[in-house]
């Protein structure tokens, strides 16, 4: 219930201020984004402004957990080294007492506006999801409207489900503004469509797409390459072989186009396949690319930072362009990462017979690319290796299916009670004699991008040693190997 003074922001920036210094860092990203206190979940409002990208974030800045969420701000202007803003949004007012949940920016003229869910008791005691809007002209400082909520449950279709009725996304169309918003009835989830020529005064047009899961979260919607792409978060998804693998929470991105109110879907796919990356927002670049950013974790887990007590959990993928080649979407780290290399090593070829370790190949933070060729037989790399720790990344030529294997990292990600845990995921590529990957590691966590970015799994992993080995297994002929460790100090702001 709402009580005056219990958050705000200044309360919040106070807290992070006396904090931070006592969170333990050892496991912290060195070059991901992290809160300097306290849990994030998805990245919300995505965007450029007056010369910045801008990412909020779902935060609790006080506890490592999830609870009555503010948003943070981080800004960048290489995508690459982050300056931490403080926090943008608190839950102080009656209709967002319980929570700034998952939203995004719009940027009109010289000001930057900020669309979220307000979640607050109905006046049967019921807990809802409405919409409201703040704005800021320096980017940092935000006023929420006086006329908040902008969306409310009356703005629902009559079967809409009142409780879950979230995530705006905002984009702009045709002079106008066009938002998604995630909702589900007693049948199914879908993606309700409204219009609005100034943010503030919205009209319901339709369901945009359904038969989306039970709850289609998080929507992100957007052109690339000749298609309209909505990508969003599908729970309860039924598992369905190695396309969705999880059961619980699965990221799809569909590729079609937009027809009036509707959108006539063509294919659908998962983002990324690890078990780790989920709420991914895009932006468009300035130069006109289109850069993805998604939580790096996953509901239901217990990662070594929490229940060791560090005082941080959750974490943020590296940023990745996208673009669609074949109508698949296609993601690589943003060409920026150039900017954090230090140490680099190139290998023209190098056989692996039996067990291999390349000189000068190992470190925790790096950007690694390289093919495997005249691969007969299963092939395997030891990430992260120390002693008897390693992630197994294995590929099976015959069947094309990659798999990464975190279990046998010294510090394990727990499923929370009732939950299940999953410590090996897999990506099926085009089976074939060679395999083109690119991996990024930090402290604790791998991306790894196969096929030439055609593939893509994102996992935690926390290892109990140095987690710096890297050591290939198998029979084949190692080509193009380009290996940079990656520069740390100061990125994350
Ligand atoms: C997805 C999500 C969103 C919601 C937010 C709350 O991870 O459940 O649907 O807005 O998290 O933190």
């Amino acid at each position: 219930m709402y009580q005056p003074d219990r958050h705000s922001i200044e309360k919040a920036n106070r807290f992070i201020a006396e904090k931070a210094p006592s969170v333990n860092a050892v496991m912290k990203p060195g070059f991901h984004l992290t809160a300097p206190t306290g849990w994030i979940n998805d990245p919300n409002g995505f965007c450029y402004f007056q010369g910045k990208y801008h990412i909020f974030c779902q935060y609790n800045p006080c506890h490592s957990r999830w609870d009555t969420m503010h948003w943070g701000h981080w800004t960048s202007t290489d995508l690459i080294r982050w300056t931490w803003e403080g926090v943008a949004l608190a839950p102080d007012q009656p209709y967002d007492c319980m929570g700034c949940f998952s939203g995004t920016a719009a940027v009109v003229g010289d000001t930057l506006h900020l669309l979220y869910t307000c979640v607050h008791p109905d006046t049967d005691g019921v807990v809802i999801q409405e919409q409201a809007i703040a704005t800021s002209r320096d980017g940092v400082h935000f006023v929420k409207s006086p006329l908040n909520p902008v969306l409310r449950k009356n703005d629902l279709p009559p079967d809409g489900e009142r409780r879950d009725f979230r995530d705006p996304r905002v984009y702009p169309d045709q002079g106008g503004w066009r938002l998604l918003l995630a909702n589900k009835n007693e049948r199914c989830g879908r993606q309700l469509l409204y219009e609005s020529s100034d943010l503030i005064h919205w009209t319901y047009r339709g369901v945009f797409l359904q038969e989306l899961s039970e709850m289609p979260e998080c929507p992100d919607f957007f052109h690339l390459d000749g298609k309209d792409v909505l990508v969003t978060c599908l729970m309860n998804q039924p598992r369905e072989g190695y396309r969705f693998q999880y059961g619980h929470h699965d990221v799809a991105y569909v590729t079609g186009r937009t027809e009036g109110v509707s959108f006539v879907q063509e294919s659908l796919d998962s983002v990324d396949l690890g078990q780790d990356f989920y709420a991914p927002q895009t932006v468009l670049a300035p130069d006109g690319r289109r850069i993805m950013v998604g939580w790096m974790m996953m509901w239901g887990e217990a990662t070594p930072p929490l229940y060791l007590d560090h005082g941080w959990q959750g974490a943020y993928t590296f940023p990745r362009e996208i673009s669609l080649q074949d109508g698949k979407l296609c993601q690589r780290p943003v060409r920026e990462i150039q900017g954090l290399y230090g140490r680099q090593l190139c290998l023209e070829r190098a056989d692996v017979k039996g067990s291999l370790q390349l000189e000068g190949v190992s470190g925790q933070h790096y950007h690694l690319k390289l093919t495997a060729g005249d691969l007969y037989e299963p092939f395997s790399m030891h990430l992260k290796e120390d002693g008897t720790e390693y992630v197994e990344l294995r590929y099976d030529p015959q069947t094309g299916v990659l798999s990464m294997d975190r279990s046998r990292m010294g510090h394990p990600v727990y499923a929370q009670p009732g939950e299940e845990a999953h410590d090996v995921s897999y990506l099926q590529l085009v089976p074939g004699h060679t395999l083109a990957l690119e991996i990024l590691s930090d402290t604790c966590s791998l991306e790894v991008f196969a096929g030439h970015g055609m593939g893509a799994m994102t996992s935690l992993c926390f290892p109990k040693g140095t987690g710096t080995g890297i050591s290939f297994h198998g029979k084949g002929e190692l080509q193009h190997v380009s290996f940079a460790l990656l520069e740390t100090k100061g990125v994350i702001g």
